[in-house]
């Protein structure tokens, strides 16, 4: 199958595309290698994965739609794997916008997308800085109306309405806690 995967030069996008490229899986990754942390990482991971056959690279932000509309129709993929984000809870104080527009418009855009090109999965990944100030192992069915971040809590509303409007089957993985900058690959040492 081929898909789509955003931020594909991330902490996870790295991991789940090297994965799905190992299974047999051809991987259309895109990512705009932005400074949220040092770059090099990034390039790094993308140096691995741009070695394994089955995988092509895309320099694109997910916020340039046009683009994305561009580079589907000649690249047609069943599913669209969104791990592009901003992360870092500390920076999304400090720069809320940024979060916004990739958290939420670059997420809409991928719908809007999928939409428009028949794509009918759509996976997104949400995260477990939902569940601050709760007390002990995380549950889906935590009280989340605390979140370390400010566009974090956006994300989980999400999840119900694609499914109704965009006839698109959307799922969301819940991340817990690594840094992406830790360790050689971007894991924990
Ligand atoms: N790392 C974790 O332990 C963890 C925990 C919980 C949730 N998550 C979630 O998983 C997702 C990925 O996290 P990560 O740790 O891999 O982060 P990361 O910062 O390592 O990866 C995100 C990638 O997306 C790219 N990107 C960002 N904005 C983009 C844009 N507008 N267009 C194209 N590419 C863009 C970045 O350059 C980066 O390569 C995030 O949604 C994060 O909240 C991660």
């Amino acid at each position: 199958m081929r898909l789509l995967v955003t931020g594909c030069a991330g902490f996870i996008a790295s991991r789940v595309t090297e994965a799905l490229v190992r299974n047999g899986h051809e991987v259309v990754g895109v990512d705009n290698l932005n400074d949220a942390y040092d770059p090099r990482l990034k390039e790094w991971r993308l140096g691995r994965l741009r070695a394994l056959s089955g995988f092509s690279w895309h320099s694109l932000d997910i916020l340039e739609r046009g683009a994305l509309l561009e580079l589907l129709p000649s690249h047609p993929v069943k599913a669209v794997l969104n791990l592009a984000a901003r992360a870092g809870v500390r920076q999304s104080l400090v720069n809320p916008w940024i979060y916004y527009a990739t958290n939420v418009t670059g997420i809409l855009n991928l719908l809007e997308l999928c939409r428009e090109l028949g794509t009918q999965t759509f996976v997104l990944a949400s995260t477990s800085s939902l569940y601050a100030g709760n007390e002990g192992a995380f549950r889906e069915d935590l009280p989340t109306d605390r979140p370390l971040s400010r566009t974090r809590p956006l994300r989980k509303p999400q999840r119900r309405w694609p499914t109704r409007t965009i006839a698109c089957s959307a799922s969301m993985w819940r991340c817990c806690g690594t840094s992406p900058c830790m360790g050689r690959r971007g894991g924990p040492t």
